[in-house]
């Protein structure tokens, strides 16, 4: 059932496991992502960082779509008429979930795309740390079609995902691809028939439930944090945060984890964590 407190016009939250499945809610307009969408999602993700319901975030659509993309009349039309700096904020506010928030958050992000994905849908999936897609999910480029550049940050996004050659290729053509090219593409981990998608991705969420929450937070962190820096940087910071993984980790998990192999002989970290 969906959370009364957080469910909302735009956007509906249930909790269930551990699991907080937040579906973007505008079935009617194929989840086409408005100004006030972008408000509600801001709240959204900020409460969810620190409700100890939500183990894992799983985003995705109500419906027939996981997004259409940006909302023509309720984001572009809309701030077409009104001055540079209410335009400005109405940007600022759909940057600031799709990937500002959503690439450094807290808990695991998994975007499950059980259907249309257009455009601006690109870079709130790109930013979820795992990705599953139905087989029957339809997803492009599209804004080519309808005469404006994979703006916001898309262009950026798919640059981190796809080669160069596919990328332009689907900027330029504006065609229309399945899940299983979606994995080809590296925009998704895997792509499951439509029937199997909330199991699977129910499946993959107990897997990451399981680990410990703390060094989860900060391996996730470090990595996406690497990728623009020198190998220098890299080795500095990540024994720089190696060291305060265990400062933070209130679970001293490293310290379960070689007692629990090297003294107890209970496990063998090679084929599964340690006892929590
Ligand atoms: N912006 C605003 N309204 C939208 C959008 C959108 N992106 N997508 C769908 N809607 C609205 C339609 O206008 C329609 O509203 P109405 O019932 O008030 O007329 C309603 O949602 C249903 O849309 P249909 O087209 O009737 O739904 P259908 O299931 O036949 O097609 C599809 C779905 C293919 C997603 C189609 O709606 C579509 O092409 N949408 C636009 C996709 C797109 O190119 N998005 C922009 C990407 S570029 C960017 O995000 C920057």
């Amino acid at each position: 059932a969906n959370d009364p407190d957080l469910s909302g016009d735009n956007v509906a939250v249930a909790f269930e496991d551990g699991i907080a499945w937040v579906k973007l809610n505008r079935p009617e307009k194929r989840n086409a992502m408005s100004v006030s969408l972008a408000e509600d999602m801001n709240v959204v993700l900020d409460k969810l960082e620190i409700d100890d319901r939500c183990g894992v975030l799983v985003l995705t659509g109500e419906g027939s779509a996981f997004s259409a993309g940006m909302d023509l009349k309720d984001f572009f039309r809309a701030t077409d008429g009104v001055s540079d700096v209410e335009r400005m904020r109405a940007y600022r506010s759909t940057r600031a979930w799709q990937w500002r928030t959503l690439m450094h958050y807290s808990k695991p992000t998994i975007a499950m795309v059980n259907g249309w994905c257009f455009g601006g849908a690109f870079t709130p999936l790109i930013c979820c740390d795992l990705a599953i897609s139905s087989d029957d999910a339809v997803y492009g480029l599209s804004e080519i079609n309808w005469g404006i550049i994979p703006g916001g940050v898309v262009s950026k996004a798919i640059s981190t995902l796809m080669s160069d050659r596919q990328a332009l290729y689907y900027v330029m053509t504006g065609e229309q691809f399945g899940g299983q090219e979606a994995v080809k593409l590296g925009l998704v981990n895997e792509s499951v028939p439509a029937d199997k998608l909330r199991e699977r991705t129910v499946e993959l969420c107990k897997v990451l439930l399981e680990k410990n929450p703390t060094t989860m937070r900060q391996a996730r962190m470090a990595y996406k944090y690497i990728r623009e820096m020198t190998w220098e940087e890299s080795a500095e910071y990540l024994t720089a945060k190696g060291d305060q993984t265990v400062f933070v980790d209130k679970e001293k998990g490293r310290e379960q984890g070689l007692k629990q192999f090297l003294d107890d002989k209970t496990y063998r970290p090679g084929l599964g964590a340690y006892k929590r």
